[in-house]
């Protein structure tokens, strides 16, 4: 399997600033680059514990981090379930690894031949979609629909709700469409050859495929990433120690405004609405930001590691109750 490089490392373990004894609670453990950093840094004594939906992802992770024996948890599971616990470090490096790209089985890339699951690993509660007709499928099914079952069995104009929520796609009409005019789909190459002849010729002037925006909404909605981000962000705060520090890396837009809102908010002095003259809410913040914007990889890592370009780090720290 190809190795993950791990994006914005060095800012990373600046911002957490690790010690001896320190725990991290890393909640995409993915090849483990970003937990292996952490552990190296804190040196003696410091833990990791580990999540990820994915089983190869975690065996890879295994090997790396053989050295640090039992300082390091495994969990197989997703994050929208976060164990119980207090650390002084929370890292979420959301999306998807390119070890899960390279992987033809999964039908996360354009040229893949093989099913079109779009899956991290099998879920066993995820929050509700914020698109209904998800969820109705997902009653009717009786499990949670992965890639290939949302394009077979959604209307074509909830699939265009769906390219548009989770893609911004503005041709979200044309591929709902067209997504129900090519089914079924066995693969992710056929999905893009279906949508590549679908929209305009000169699709965003070539700057990108133009099955790129309709993939993305199909991870996001298969996995219910913006959903289960959401879900796991009004809980996280819970689990820092006074002073831990919580980072979160994002690789595109909807994700980053679902972050950088949560940011706001329990960093936030007062939440009464705007038009209120006299605070009443007695809201006590619990973060302090540590990042007015976002951290974005210098040209260096750019150059080096493609991947590097879309993301962005925020960072926070807990305050004291
Ligand atoms: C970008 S990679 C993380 C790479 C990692 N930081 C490293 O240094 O190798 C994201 C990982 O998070 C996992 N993942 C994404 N969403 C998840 C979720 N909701 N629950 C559990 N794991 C998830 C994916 O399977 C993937 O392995």
């Amino acid at each position: 399997m190809s190795d993950h490089t791990p994006v914005l490392v060095r800012e990373v373990i600046e911002l957490f600033h690790p010690k001896p004894g320190d725990v991290l609670l890393d909640a995409t453990l993915g090849h483990g680059g970003h937990a292996k950093a952490f552990l190296d840094a804190a040196g003696s004594g410091a833990k990791v514990i580990g999540i990820d939906a994915d089983e190869e992802a975690l065996t890879v992770a295994k090997e790396k981090l053989k050295a640090f024996g039992d300082n390091v948890t495994y969990l197989k599971q997703n994050f929208a379930e976060l164990p119980d616990v207090k650390v002084n470090a929370i890292l979420f490096d959301l999306g998807i690894g390119s070890h899960q790209i390279a992987d033809d089985a999964r039908g996360f890339s354009f040229s893949s031949e093989g099913p079109l699951t779009m899956q991290y690993g099998a879920a066993d509660s995820l929050p509700d979609a914020n698109l209904e007709p998800i969820n109705v499928l997902t009653r009717r099914l009786n499990h949670y629909p992965d890639a290939s079952e949302l394009l077979d069995f959604l209307s074509p104009m909830a699939l265009a709700d769906m390219v548009k929520e989770y893609g911004e796609e503005r041709y979200a009409g044309v591929v709902g469409n067209a997504i129900a005019g090519g089914r079924p789909f066995a693969s992710a190459k056929k999905l893009a050859s279906v949508i590549e002849k679908a929209v305009p010729k000169f699709y965003e002037k070539g700057r990108i495929h133009p099955a790129t925006r309709t993939f993305q909404a199909l991870r996001l909605a298969t996995n219910r990433e913006l959903e289960v981000l959401e879900s796991v962000l009004s809980i996280v705060a819970e689990r820092l120690l006074p002073s831990g520090v919580l980072a979160v890396i994002s690789f595109h837009s909807l994700e980053d405004r679902i972050v950088k809102h949560y940011f706001r908010k329990a960093s936030a002095a007062c939440i009464c609405p705007i038009e209120q003259p006299i605070c009443n809410c007695e809201y006590t913040p619990q973060l302090t930001i540590l990042t007015k914007r976002p951290i974005i990889a210098g040209e260096e890592e750019r150059e080096r590691n493609p991947r590097s370009r879309s993301a962005k780090l925020r960072a926070a720290r807990r305050r004291s109750p």
